[in-house]
């Protein structure tokens, strides 16, 4: 069974309380979702291996860590996804970016796909899946088995709200695949919005609505 994290810090608590409020406009939200990827990205990214190089300090020779030469993929599940991008960037700048496009069939609330291109060696790469929002989890499910179509072995998925049925359909259809949230909220609502949730997270950070 893969790892659920839910990432508990209070700068992570603080970001998420000011991502809920309805008065919060597109480009504070687009900055704060930004802001928890870099810090879901942190905790995502503790495994990574290093390896010692030599390096010249001001004051001596010595000894000191970098990251062993491991290859990263982020894949945003479009629309929402992409406003982790940036912020798992500043952090992990070599990664590769791949995109999937689904968007949620409102009536069953069963994911649509319509786009994805990944790198082509991501079969070698250490994939993160990028999506505020893992309600029904079908969105996720569902990407993460196109993603291993292609041939990805690595997987973590990275959200900022998760409802426990999400959360649940994740880890049960993908138990390789690590879970890191910074909130676990209370359930989902009759038409499959997360309670309290944040809305909808695309439409708050592209100004849709
Ligand atoms: C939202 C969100 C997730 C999905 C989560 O996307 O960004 O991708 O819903 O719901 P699920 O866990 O029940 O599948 P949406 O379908 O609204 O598309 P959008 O990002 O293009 O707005
Ligand atoms: N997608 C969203 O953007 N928000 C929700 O609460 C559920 C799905």
């Amino acid at each position: 069974m893969g790892k659920i994290m839910v990432v508990e810090h209070p700068l992570l608590k603080h970001k998420v309380t000011h991502l809920r409020d309805q008065a919060t406009g597109t480009k504070e939200f687009k900055e704060l979702v930004s802001e928890i990827a870099m810090l879901l990205c942190y905790e995502a990214t503790r495994d990574l291996p290093t390896e010692d190089v030599e390096v010249v300090t001001p004051i001596c020779t010595c000894k000191s860590p970098v990251l062993s030469g491991r290859k990263l993929a982020l894949v945003p599940i479009l629309r929402a996804g992409l406003g982790m991008v940036d912020g798992m960037l500043a952090m992990i700048p070599a990664a590769k970016v791949g995109h999937i496009g689904l968007y949620r069939n409102e009536e069953t609330l069963e994911p649509v796909e319509y786009y994805c291109k990944l790198p082509a060696d991501i079969a070698e790469r250490d994939v993160f899946v990028l999506d505020p929002m893992l309600a029904t989890g079908g969105s996720a499910v569902d990407a993460i088995t196109q993603i291993k179509k292609r041939g990805a072995k690595s997987i973590k998925f990275l959200g900022l709200i998760a409802a426990p049925e999400g959360l649940k359909r994740l880890s049960d259809a993908h138990p390789d695949v690590d879970i890191y949230v910074a909130q676990l909220d209370e359930r989902l609502n009759e038409v499959g919005y997360i309670v309290p949730g944040l809305g909808d997270a695309g439409d708050r950070i592209f100004g849709t609505k």
